[in-house]
C-alpha cells in the first residue's frame, strides 16, 4: 500500500503543467496556466492549471484533479501504472508494499475464494431436488428468470452438514467466512439451513457475504439471517447491490436507497436499476459518504407509517453533521403499509416512479415530523419545538448550512407560532395620536438609523432592509431571530441592526417614531429600487420581497465564513478544500444574481452600489502551502 506521504512526495517531486503541456496546449495566465479543456469540447479557455496547488480545474465541465488524476482520466491509466510512470520521472522507488498489509490482502482472497464457492454451491442447490419448495416460494414473488440469475438467488438446504463437503473447504476457513457457526465446545455446524440464499456483493461484484431468507413463517425463527461482520464483511461499509446501482445512476443521475434487498431486486425486476439497500441496520454515516460519491442527493424511501417516519428521522439526524454544499438527502414516503414490493406489484413500475420523482426536502421532512411531534397549545410546548428545531441546527456541521437551516426553521416556527395579526394598513403620512404617550426612543439609536437608511451605512443592502422594516414594522418580530443571527457574524450590520431592534416596540404601530419636534419620522430614501420600499407595491409582495432580502443579508456574512473555512482547510485537505470553495464561489454568483435581480438595478448603476461586488477570485490567489 502507497503512503499518503509518499504520494505527497510523488506530486511535489513532478511539474503539474509540463505533464499536462506533453499532450495539451497551455497558455500561461499569471501564476497558473490555461487551455481549452481537454475534457469537454469549448471554444474559449476555462481549464486552469496550478503548479503551486498541484490541481488543475474545469470551470465549464468541473473536471477536476491532481498529476495522478490526470494520467488516470486523461491518458486513461490504471492508478498503479500512473503512479509507476510518474514516480519514474520523478525518480522516486515505488515501495515495496507493506507485508503486514500483503497478508490481509492475500488472506481476504482466499476468503472471497470460501464464500465464492459457496455462492456456487448455493445455486446449484435451488437447481437440485432439495430445491423445489425455494424455486415455488420464487416463482410466487414473480421476478423473471434473468432477475433471479443476476441477483444470484440460491438455496441452503435443511442440514447443519452439508456445507464441508458440499463446498469443499476445511472448516477454520467456512468458519472464518461466516458461512459455519462454531460453539464454545468446538463443534461446528452450518450458518444457513433451508433459507432462501441471496449473495452480498462488494463494490467490485465479488461475493462477500449472504442474507437469508425462510420459506415459509415459524415462531422464533427470523425472517432474515445475514453473514456476520468477517474479514471480508462490513456492514456498516456496504451497500447492497452497489456494484450494479453504482453504473446505473451515472444514467439516471440518482441513487434510490430502500430498506431491504428484496425491495432492490424488486425495483430491478420492474426496470428501476439504481437502487441499493443498508443490511438490516440503519443507515451509517459511511454509508451516506458512499451515497454522496455517486449523486449530490440520494433519495432515502421510507414505509408512510410511524416506524418509516422513525426511520427517516434516523438518517436526517446521522446526515446532519456530515452535512456540506450541495450535498443532502431527499426523502420519499410510500403509502402506509406498503413497501418498494408492494407498490410495485399493486399499483405498476410507474407509480413508483412518480413518487420516486418527487422526494420531499430534508429540511420539510425535519420540520413536518417535529411540528406535528406534539400539539402546539402552550408556550412550554412552543418553546419545546423551538429546542427540538435548534438542537437539530445544533447537530449540523457545516457552517454556511447550518446558519441557512437556523434561519429557515426560525422563519417558519415563527409563523407556525405566532400566525401573523391582520394589521390596520399603514398610512404613509401623519402622526398617529397616541405617539405622545409612547415611550422615547435613544436620540443615538435613531441618529444611527437615519444615517443607515440613508446611506451612510456601508451597503445599500443593510440599508434597504432596515428602511424595509421600519416601513413593515410588522414584519419584524417574524425576522428578529435571524438578523441577530446576521448581527452576530457581521459587525457592520450589528452597527444597523441593533438599533432597529431595540425599537421595534415603538415602532409596532405604523413606522413612525416619535423623534423630536422638528424630525417626526424615518423616511427611506425614494430612489430606492426595492419593491418594499416603492410605494403601490402590494403588501404581499413587499412582505415576501423583503423576507428575501433579510434572507439574503443573512446568507451574506454565512457564505464570507464558509469561504474563509474552506480556505483555511486548504492545508490539511487541499482536494476538498479547494472543490467546496469552488461550490461556495458559484453560490456567491448565484447570491449575486438573486440580489441583483432583487434591487433591478438600472443599467448605469453599478452592483458596487449594493457594496457586494467582489468577483470569484482565480483559484491560483489562494495560499495552499
Ligand atoms: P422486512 O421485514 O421489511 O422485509 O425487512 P422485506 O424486505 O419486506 O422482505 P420480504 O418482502 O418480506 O421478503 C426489511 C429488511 O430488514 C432486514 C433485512 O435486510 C430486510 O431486507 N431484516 C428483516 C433482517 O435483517 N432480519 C429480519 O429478521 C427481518
Ligand atoms: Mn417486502
Amino acid at each position: 500500500m502507497l503512503s499518503p506521504q509518499w504520494l505527497d512526495e510523488l506530486r511535489a517531486r513532478v511539474t503539474l503543467s509540463s505533464v499536462i503541456m506533453r499532450t495539451t496546449k497551455l497558455q500561461r495566465a499569471g501564476r497558473e496556466w490555461k487551455a481549452c479543456c481537454p475534457f469537454h469540447n469549448e471554444k474559449t479557455p476555462s481549464f486552469t492549471v496550478s503548479d503551486e496547488k498541484g490541481f488543475y480545474h474545469c470551470f465549464g465541465c468541473g473536471a477536476h484533479g491532481d498529476v495522478i488524476r490526470w494520467m488516470t482520466d486523461q491518458r486513461g491509466l490504471q492508478f498503479m501504472d500512473a503512479v509507476k510512470e510518474l514516480a519514474q520521472e520523478a525518480g522516486l522507488e515505488v515501495p515495496a508494499p507493506d507485508p503486514r498489509a500483503a497478508q490481509q490482502a492475500e488472506k481476504r482472497a482466499s476468503l472471497i475464494d470460501v464464500t465464492e464457492a459457496s455462492q456456487r454451491w448455493f445455486v446449484e442447490q435451488l437447481r437440485g431436488a432439495e430445491g423445489a419448495r425455494a424455486r415455488d416460494y420464487l416463482a410466487s414473488r414473480g421476478f423473471s428468470n434473468g432477475v433471479i440469475r443476476e441477483f444470484g438467488f440460491g438455496y441452503a438446504p435443511d442440514s447443519k452438514q452439508a456445507m464441508g463437503s458440499g463446498v469443499g473447504f476445511e472448516d477454520a476457513m467456512l468458519v472464518e467466512s461466516g458461512m459455519r457457526i462454531e460453539t464454545e465446545d468446538g463443534s461446528k455446524y452450518d450458518r444457513f439451513r433451508d433459507r432462501l440464499m441471496l449473495p452480498i456483493q462488494d463494490a467490485r461484484g465479488r461475493v462477500i457475504a449472504f442474507g437469508g431468507r425462510i420459506l415459509d413463517k415459524r415462531d422464533g425463527v427470523a425472517k432474515y439471517l445475514n453473514s456476520p461482520d468477517t474479514p471480508l464483511f462490513d456492514k456498516g461499509r456496504t451497500l447492497y447491490n452497489l456494484h450494479r446501482a453504482g453504473p446505473a445512476s451515472r444514467q439516471t443521475g440518482r441513487i434510490v436507497v430502500v430498506e431491504g434487498y428484496m425491495d432492490v431486486i424488486a425495483l430491478a425486476n420492474a426496470g428501476i436499476e439504481d437502487a441499493v439497500a443498508p443490511l438490516g441496520t440503519a443507515l451509517t454515516e459511511r454509508q451516506i459518504e458512499m451515497l454522496w460519491r455517486m449523486v449530490e442527493r440520494p433519495i432515502l424511501c421510507f414505509d408512510g407509517d410511524a416506524a418509516g417516519q422513525r426511520a427517516a428521522m434516523r438518517a436526517i439526524q446521522r446526515a446532519l453533521p456530515l452535512l456540506r454544499p450541495a450535498h443532502s438527502l431527499g426523502i420519499v414516503r410510500l403509502p402506509a403499509g406498503l413497501d418498494p414490493d408492494d407498490l410495485i406489484n399493486q399499483r405498476g413500475a410507474q407509480a413508483m416512479e412518480d413518487i420516486l420523482a418527487k422526494p420531499g426536502s430534508l429540511l420539510d421532512t425535519l420540520w413536518q415530523f417535529e411540528r406535528d411531534a406534539e400539539p402546539l397549545d402552550s408556550p412550554e410546548a412552543k418553546a419545546g419545538l423551538k429546542a427540538r428545531l435548534m438542537a437539530h441546527v445544533d447537530a449540523i456541521g457545516d457552517a454556511d448550512i447550518k446558519a441557512l437551516y437556523r434561519r429557515e426553521l426560525l422563519d417558519r416556527f415563527s409563523d407556525y407560532a405566532f400566525p401573523r395579526r391582520e394589521k390596520a394598513p399603514w398610512k404613509p403620512n401623519g402622526f398617529s395620536k397616541s405617539l405622545a404617550s409612547r415611550p422615547r426612543p435613544d436620540p443615538a439609536a435613531i441618529r444611527a438609523l437615519q444615517k443607515t437608511i440613508q446611506g451612510g451605512s456601508r451597503d445599500a443592502l443593510t440599508g434597504a432592509v432596515v428602511a424595509g422594516l421600519i416601513r413593515h414594522p410588522d414584519q419584524i418580530d417574524r425576522h428578529a431571530d435571524a438578523l441577530a443571527e446576521a448581527a452576530e457574524r457581521d459587525a457592520n450590520i450589528a452597527r444597523a441592526i441593533n438599533p432597529l431592534l431595540d425599537m421595534a416596540e415603538i415602532l409596532e404601530d405604523g413606522g413612525e417614531l416619535p423623534i423630536s419636534a422638528d424630525s417626526g419620522r424615518l423616511a427611506p430614501p425614494d430612489r430606492s429600487h426595492f419593491s418594499f420600499l416603492q410605494e403601490g407595491t402590494d403588501p404581499e409582495d413587499a412582505r415576501e420581497d423583503l423576507a428575501e432580502a433579510v434572507s439574503l443579508l443573512v446568507e451574506r456574512p454565512a457564505l464570507e465564513t464558509a469561504l474563509a473555512a474552506a480556505t483555511a482547510r486548504f492545508d490539511t485537505d487541499p482536494e476538498g478544500a479547494f472543490a467546496e470553495q469552488q461550490r461556495l464561489l458559484k453560490r456567491k454568483l448565484d447570491f449575486e444574481a438573486r440580489l441583483g435581480q432583487m434591487a433591478s438595478l438600472q443599467a448605469a448603476r453599478g452592483q458596487s452600489d449594493l457594496g457586494y461586488t467582489s468577483q470569484p477570485e482565480p483559484a491560483g490567489e489562494e495560499k495552499t502551502d
